[in-house]
């Protein structure tokens, strides 16, 4: 599901269409430096490096598969999202794209806010020390137990989502003696071009109240009389791996007017807007995501125009960037298994992980690159499907790539852009032990999760 997923946009598949195979234009030694880390090079032999690291040294001290993390690339996204809003906005990494300790540690050192959406979010940015102000609390159900841990945390707001939340949140803060700071998620009605189901702003899902019909506004007219919240904003958030800025557009004026209609009738401008994440990166090479200045601007651009034609005072926007963070900055090794040529169609290449570590391409059609990392290659390139070693048909990890025609067992092959939504969606499928992230930085390669063990697995089952 890279933009190539839009339905009016060219498909990267159609380059294989049945029979008209054409190979690719670009020499597969070349790494596209569009979808991988900013560290990762290839060294005189061939073999990728990342933070100076060659991959073949990675593997043999961490074993694959694994995810390996760029940390300064990490650390420069943040900079660049924090820089590019600038002091009069907030940047909130959103957690469900990959968190860990590490991570959090990572974000409060380079000055970023984090959304968490579960329980087990909150208690891990809680344990690594995020200050509970900078922690955002997402979520269509929360359970009166996470309500209760997040507002006696302390989090800087908690994003209401439906009129039940609404009353269950004031009852929780009321009982703990407490005002909580909240904002009302907000389905604006954008029809987001990418996958199904990782579109939310369209109106028949799950996710936030409806702008039509009034109900976003009966819902704030709600909120505005409980005692336990303080209502500071609106939420919207229209989905994932977007390109195009006109939904975003749409979903700011949207916004924009609900909050020019809250002032017409309550008196009271809101402070804050928060316009979600969903901003795309680079899976393939035919991606071309935007750099977080060029987004900063268009929202920024957009909300002060709307805002000014409404006679409001701009609020202060906040944006909850996951994937375009997380996304590019780690890749997936893995060591090629059995190779099987199928005559007329394509070859499967077999890896040692698969669907437990990319959901990604079974549940949204994604699409990802691969290349052969653990040294060059002249051989003319060959058509490959790469799929896992599950027991599953659907088990495929990149449907359609081209790799070296003389791929052995035993190379080390790499998929780039694995970053958001691979670890964080891993599961142990046939009893698969969930792959390590290791964080690369200058020459040096440390776990932040590690590997699960034989043991893991059987300490669940109690018997
Ligand atoms: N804010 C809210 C309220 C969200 O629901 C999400 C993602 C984000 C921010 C971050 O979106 P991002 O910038 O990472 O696209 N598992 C899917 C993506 C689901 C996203 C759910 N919400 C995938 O692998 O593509």
């Amino acid at each position: 599901m890279s933009r190539s997923a839009h339905p009016a946009g060219p498909r990267h598949a159609d380059v294989f269409t049945e029979g008209h195979y054409s190979a690719p234009a670009t020499d597969l030694n070349v790494l596209d430096e569009k979808v991988w880390a900013r560290t990762v090079t290839r060294d005189t032999d061939g073999a990728l490096t990342v933070g100076g690291i060659e991959v073949a040294r990675l593997a043999e001290e961490f074993g694959t598969p694994a995810y390996f993390l760029d940390e300064s690339d990490f650390r420069a996204r943040c900079r660049a999202w924090a820089e590019a809003f600038g002091p009069d906005a907030d940047v909130f990494y959103a957690g469900k794209a990959f968190l860990s300790r590490a991570v959090v540690r990572w974000l409060q050192e380079e000055g970023l806010n984090l959304d968490v959406c579960s329980g087990g979010e909150l208690v891990t940015a809680l344990d690594a020390g995020m200050p509970a102000e900078r922690i955002a609390f997402h979520g269509n159900n929360k359970s009166v137990a996470e309500i209760e841990r997040a507002i006696e945390a302390g989090v800087g707001r908690i994003v209401l989502d439906s009129f039940q939340e609404i009353v269950r949140v004031a009852h929780v803060a009321q009982q703990l003696g407490k005002r909580q700071r909240v904002q009302i998620r907000v389905t604006v009605g954008v029809e987001a071009h990418t996958h199904e189901f990782i579109a939310t702003a369209h109106e028949d899902q799950k996710f936030g109240i409806a702008l039509a019909d009034g109900l976003a506004a009966e819902s704030v007219r709600r909120a505005l009389t409980l005692d336990g919240l303080e209502l500071i904003g609106i939420h919207s958030h229209i989905g994932s791996q977007i390109f195009d800025m006109a939904g975003f557009e749409v979903s700011a004026r949207r916004v924009v007017q609900l909050l020019a209609e809250i002032r017409d009738e309550h008196g009271i401008e809101l402070p804050e807007i928060d316009l979600g994440g969903g901003l795309g990166i680079a899976y393939t090479s035919e991606d071309d995501p935007r750099e977080p200045h060029e987004i900063a601007k268009a929202l920024s651009d957009i909300v002060t125009r709307e805002c000014e034609s409404a006679k409001l005072r701009t609020p202060r926007i906040s944006v909850e960037p996951g994937r375009a963070i997380v996304g590019p900055t780690a890749f997936t090794l893995y060591e090629v298994g059995t190779i099987k040529p199928l005559e007329g169609l394509r070859t499967y290449v077999s890896v040692d992980g698969g669907m437990s570590d990319n959901i990604r391409t079974a549940l949204y059609d994604a699409e990802y690159s691969v290349s052969l990392v653990s040294r060059s290659s002249d051989a003319d390139p060959m058509l490959v499907r790469v799929v896992g070693k599950h027991c599953e048909s659907g088990d495929i990890v990149v449907k359609d790539a081209f790799l070296p025609s003389d791929l052995a067992p035993g190379d080390l092959i790499a998929v780039p852009a694995t970053g958001a939504y691979c670890r964080s969606m891993a599961s142990n499928y046939n009893h698969a032990l969930r792959p390590p992230v290791v964080a690369v930085r200058d020459g040096e390669a440390r776990v932040i999760v590690r590997r699960e063990t034989e043991e893991d697995l059987l300490r669940l089952d109690v018997g």
